[in-house]
């Protein structure tokens, strides 16, 4: 039920991990399947994604999800990683399973929430970036 793709991210997740005094970091979680996703995010001086990481508490699509989602962000600055939707992961990884799509909204939603994280200790704006909604650890890392 899963494409070859989503199949090498579950077992060979990539940027699996922590990153000490990240830029940024977003946590948030699936309030029905209790699924945590967090992502560290390095940015660099010209506001360039240099490293990205992530930890997830949850099911094989969210692991996927979370594994390309990190590669898709690296590189990318922090004003076109908010490109990173779901659509775009879901696309990466040739689709998952219809009962597993909201999986992948915790990528972009765990992305989001590092970069506000970022935005906020930074006193910028990134155009286009809500307040996450679900940031679970608000006040984790302050
Ligand atoms: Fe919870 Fe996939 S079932 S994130």
């Amino acid at each position: 039920m899963y494409t070859e793709k989503v199949m090498d991210h579950i077992s060979n997740p990539r940027n699996s991990g922590e990153i000490e005094n990240a830029s940024g970091v977003g946590t948030v979680g699936n309030a029905k399947c209790g699924d945590i996703m967090r992502i560290y995010l390095d940015v660099d001086e010209n506001q360039i994604i240099r490293d990205c990481k992530f930890k997830t508490f949850g099911c094989g699509a969210a692991i996927a999800t979370s594994s390309i989602a990190t590669e898709m962000v690296i590189g990318k600055t922090i004003h076109d990683a908010i490109k990173v939707t779901n659509k775009a992961v879901l696309d990466a990884l040739d689709g998952l399973p219809e009962v597993k799509v909201h999986c992948s909204l915790l990528a972009e939603e765990a992305i989001h929430a590092a970069l506000w994280d970022y935005a906020e200790k930074n006193g910028i704006v990134i155009e286009g970036l809500k307040k996450p909604q679900t940031d679970i650890s608000e006040h984790e890392h302050e």
